[in-house]
């Protein structure tokens, strides 16, 4: 790749994160392929539409697709920088599987050429970049890999993570810091250079390992603290007392920040990432372990307290607002909210209603559970229960006064003027279980 060209990129996984970079790309001039394996996304995609909710995501798309900076493709095509973005879940066991990155890695081994830059932006346990390489060398024996040879690597291989925040993808792509890992400190400057190209935030270069658990390390720093929130909210439940004012209080502390407690802690990253660092090292972590275990009994917490509420009231219409697993996103991954509004719906049936103005249709999960979907206006003209399981922000916004005779349960704290119903019935919590 010379320096003084823009690269061609090819962009593979065309989700949450590999479309908004793809379309950041496209933006600052280079020819942007986009892969993935759904010829669904690549249709949408060519026609300049997206198939995901991100704020200014629709217009950037669209302008990049029409001025033909960005295309997409089940095909993969010679590029000079490949940036895989495919997912990294974990199987039943926690172990984290890293298929789809080797997968990733197959489709573009064969066309690889001298000069090109291979960065895998995947979360990935440690030492997944270079099993990429590994399996890069394999495939392709003609060229010389980096940490494989003593001469010049005809190639580059890196890691940089993505640390955005949903809902504000594009300005974060662009002004959030980032680490970049190389296999060898000349791929982390050759990668450097290309994020040089768009990113406005400062580039830290870094080895590859490193770089790796460095996205771990931030994510599982979050649930350990969100952990330590929700604990507290259980202890105050217990106490009868109001956790929101105590944290409220102790956060008046000069060195104390207590994060918001919720219904557990969902979506792709945060829930799933602290167990890449358990599976490395299962002796080192019982931190993060029962980290994770507190905020999923969180979740269990939260359905034996609405539970309770609603036995409580026979007859009582119940609004559950809100199935994301954070506010004002579509993105219902692993969401602690659409857990518990399901099993409350399975539970209660045509009793049930959903709000959530972040889905188009109820998750299949709820078919057949007679629960259907409201919005906010009639949940508080017709709903004698609110149940708040996500802070978005058309529910926030609701005055007391449309809400101040309905029983809630706000397990994220937006309504801070609420009476206090629940709290004064303390027991609810114990006549459930
Ligand atoms: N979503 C986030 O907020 C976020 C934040 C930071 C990091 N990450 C990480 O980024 C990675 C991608 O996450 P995402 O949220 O964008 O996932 P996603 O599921 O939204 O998108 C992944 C895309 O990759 C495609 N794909 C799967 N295998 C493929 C293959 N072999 N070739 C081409 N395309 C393939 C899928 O069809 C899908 O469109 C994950 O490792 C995730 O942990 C996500």
């Amino acid at each position: 790749m010379k320096s003084d060209t823009k690269p061609d990129v090819c962009v593979v996984g065309l989700g949450y994160i590999g479309l908004p970079t793809a379309a950041v790309i496209a933006r600052a001039g280079c020819k942007v392929l986009g892969l993935d394996v759904s010829q669904r996304v690549v249709d949408t995609i060519n026609r300049g539409e997206i198939h995901i909710e991100e704020v200014d995501l629709d217009g950037l798309v669209h302008g990049v697709v029409s001025r033909g900076l960005l295309s997409a493709s089940i095909t993969v095509a010679p590029a000079d920088v490949f940036v895989i973005a495919v997912p990294t879940p974990f199987d039943k066991d926690h172990a984290p599987d890293i298929s789809y990155v080797l997968a990733a890695g197959k489709t573009i081994a064969p066309v690889l050429k001298v000069g090109d830059v291979v960065i895998l932006e995947s979360t990935s346990p440690v030492g997944t970049t270079e099993q990429l390489r590994d399996m890069i060398a394999q495939m392709r024996p003609d060229l010389k890999v980096p940490g494989c040879t003593r001469e010049t690597p005809d190639i580059a291989i890196a890691y940089c993570p993505e640390r955005v925040l949903p809902g504000r993808i594009l300005e974060e792509l662009t002004n959030n810091d980032r680490s970049i890992g190389g296999i060898t400190p000349r791929c982390a400057r050759k990668a450097l250079a290309f994020y040089k190209r768009f990113v406005r935030g400062e580039c830290v270069t870094t080895d590859a390992r490193s770089a790796e658990m460095t996205k771990l390390v931030e994510n599982a720093y979050r649930d350990v603290n969100i952990a330590f929130a929700n604990e507290l909210s259980m202890v105050a439940d217990r106490m009868g007392l109001d956790v929101w004012e105590v944290i409220r209080l102790a956060n008046r502390h000069p060195r104390v920040n207590i994060l918001s407690p919720g219904p557990g802690v969902g979506g792709h990253c945060i829930a799933v990432d602290p167990w890449f660092i358990v599976h490395g090292a299962p002796e080192e972590t019982p931190l993060i372990r029962t980290a994770r275990g507190v905020n999923d009994g969180k979740m269990h917490h939260v359905i034996r307290k609405a539970d309770a509420l609603v036995a409580a009231h026979p007859g009582a219409k119940i609004a559950c607002l809100g199935l994301a697993f954070k506010a004002n996103i579509d993105d219902f991954r692993e969401s602690p909210a659409r857990f518990v509004a399901a099993r409350l719906a399975r539970k209660y049936g045509e009793r049930v209603h959903i709000v959530e103005p972040y889905a188009s249709e109820l998750p299949i999960e709820f078919t057949d559970t007679g629960a259907v979907q409201i919005d906010v206006d009639e949940a508080l003209e017709t709903c004698d229960i609110l149940i708040v399981l996500v802070d978005h922000d058309v529910f926030r916004v609701v005055p007391l006064a449309e809400r101040a005779d309905k029983l809630v349960y706000d397990t994220r704290g937006i309504w801070p003027d609420q009476p206090k119903l629940v709290r004064e019935e303390p027991d609810l919590v114990r006549l459930a279980s």
